[in-house]
């Protein structure tokens, strides 16, 4: 693997916006759900359903998404990203677009999901340009780069296809396409790519423990991603499925030979949410094989709990590190009392599961519970990472 360049991060105004937005979309999902616990227990075409589906794809996956990227392409793949202040934009753009477009499924009014929809997707294609001139750049390909290459097609692909049924054209053919590239694609490849430098580096692993499997992964959930959107269902579900088995053997196998204490509490919620995707993968093929399981009930799997639980426990043990290499002689391990953060982990899987197990049960007490669960546990997280930044700034000056 590439060593990290942290000398090469932007400037934290770049990608800190994009994870308060998501940060704000994560918690606005179980509020959704408390206020009204129908948009967990309905699926496509049900409005309230593709409602709740892209508050967790737009309001909180996206924007993290987006600022990941921002951080991890000059990190990781040493690549500067041209033009930083077209971020902003991005970003406000982003944030009215999917405003507009949830607004809009929510009091059916197809204009609104139109005018919303092509925004969001119009700001996506500016990240897609400004993240793809950064990779066009680089003159060797790397594991976390092939893997965040094809994210960034299957990105175009959904920013595509979701603003055109937005204007009206819903066929079969496009949604089955849409879903395929946003989930198989855009974000399995994106956390392919980015795990497979962060887990070792965080589990302190040492170099010459390499993946197993090198490419196969990535290239099997490429192949997996093309053949689902073509419309070869349960072929293309099993390519996928064996590329996530095969690197969450590599993860494994990478966070076992790693020097870092894995009992901390990063390292078993960012195991339970490796576990989690490859059991929503499992669940997607068993759908595609004809066991019918609910949309929503994968996307809350596999599209909240799991993404959920690996950014809170992740930001961690990132938001500490990033702050000791700006401003050295802070203790920072003080300021970011990981004991009282790591106390929020257990009450926010608590939550999400919950919300999956609920929807699964179509039971509309549980998702109201669940959702109350959830949404404390992210307001305390909140709160917690909240102070200590701001303790941070006040102890830096
Ligand atoms: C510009 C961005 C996007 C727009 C405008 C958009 C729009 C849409 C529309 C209009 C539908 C179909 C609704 C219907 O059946 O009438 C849909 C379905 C869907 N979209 Fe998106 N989408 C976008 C991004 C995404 C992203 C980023 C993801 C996931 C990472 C995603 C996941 C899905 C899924 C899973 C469905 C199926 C919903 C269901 O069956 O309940 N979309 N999208």
């Amino acid at each position: 693997m590439q060593q990290l360049d942290f000398r090469a991060r932007p400037p934290s105004a770049l990608p800190v916006p994009f994870f308060a937005l998501g940060l704000a979309g994560l918690l606005a999902v179980p509020i959704a759900a408390v206020i009204d616990p129908a948009v967990a227990l309905h699926d496509h075409p049900a409005a309230a359903g593709v409602l709740f589906l892209h508050l967790i794809t737009l309001g909180f996956l996206a924007p993290v998404m987006l600022g990941a990227y921002y951080q991890l392409i000059p990190v990781v793949l040493h690549a500067p990203m041209p033009c930083p202040a077209l971020g902003r934009w991005i970003l406000a753009a982003l944030a009215a677009g999917v405003l507009v477009f949830l607004a809009g499924w929510g009091v059916r009014f197809p204009d609104a999901i139109a005018a919303g929809g092509t925004l969001a997707g119009l700001a996506l294609y500016a990240f897609i340009a400004q993240v793809g001139a950064a990779l066009a750049r680089l003159r060797r390909p790397t594991l976390p780069a092939a893997g965040f290459a094809g994210a960034l097609l299957a990105l175009a692909a959904v920013s595509l296809l979701g603003p055109l049924m937005a204007l009206g054209f819903v066929t079969r053919a496009l949604l089955v396409a849409h879903v395929s590239a946003a989930l198989a694609g855009w974000l399995l490849l994106t956390i392919l790519g980015a795990t497979y430098q962060l887990v070792p580096f965080f589990a302190a692993t040492p170099p010459a423990i390499g993946p197993r499997f090198g490419y196969g992964p990535i290239a099997l959930v490429a192949a997996g991603t093309l053949l689902l959107a073509f419309g070869a269902g349960p072929v293309g579900g099993a390519a996928a499925l064996l590329g996530v088995v095969l690197w969450a053997a590599d993860m494994a196998r990478l966070a076992g030979h790693g020097r870092q204490a894995r009992r901390e509490p990063v390292a078993r919620y960012t195991a339970l949410a490796i576990a989690l995707l490859v059991l929503a993968a499992a669940g997607a093929e068993a759908d595609l094989l004809g066991a019918a399981i609910p949309v929503r009930v994968l996307a809350l799997a596999g599209l909240l709990s799991a993404p959920a639980l690996l950014v809170m426990a992740q930001l961690q043990k990132i938001l500490p590190f990033l702050a000791a290499l700006e401003a050295r002689g802070v203790k920072t391990e003080q300021l970011f009392s990981r004991q009282t953060a790591d106390r929020v982990l257990p009450v926010a899987a608590l939550g999400f599961l919950g919300l999956a197990a609920a929807s699964t049960l179509a039971s509309q007490i549980g998702v109201r519970a669940a959702a109350i669960v959830a949404a404390a546990a992210v307001v305390a997280y909140l709160a917690i990472q909240g102070r200590a930044l701001r303790r941070f700034l006040s102890s830096a000056k």
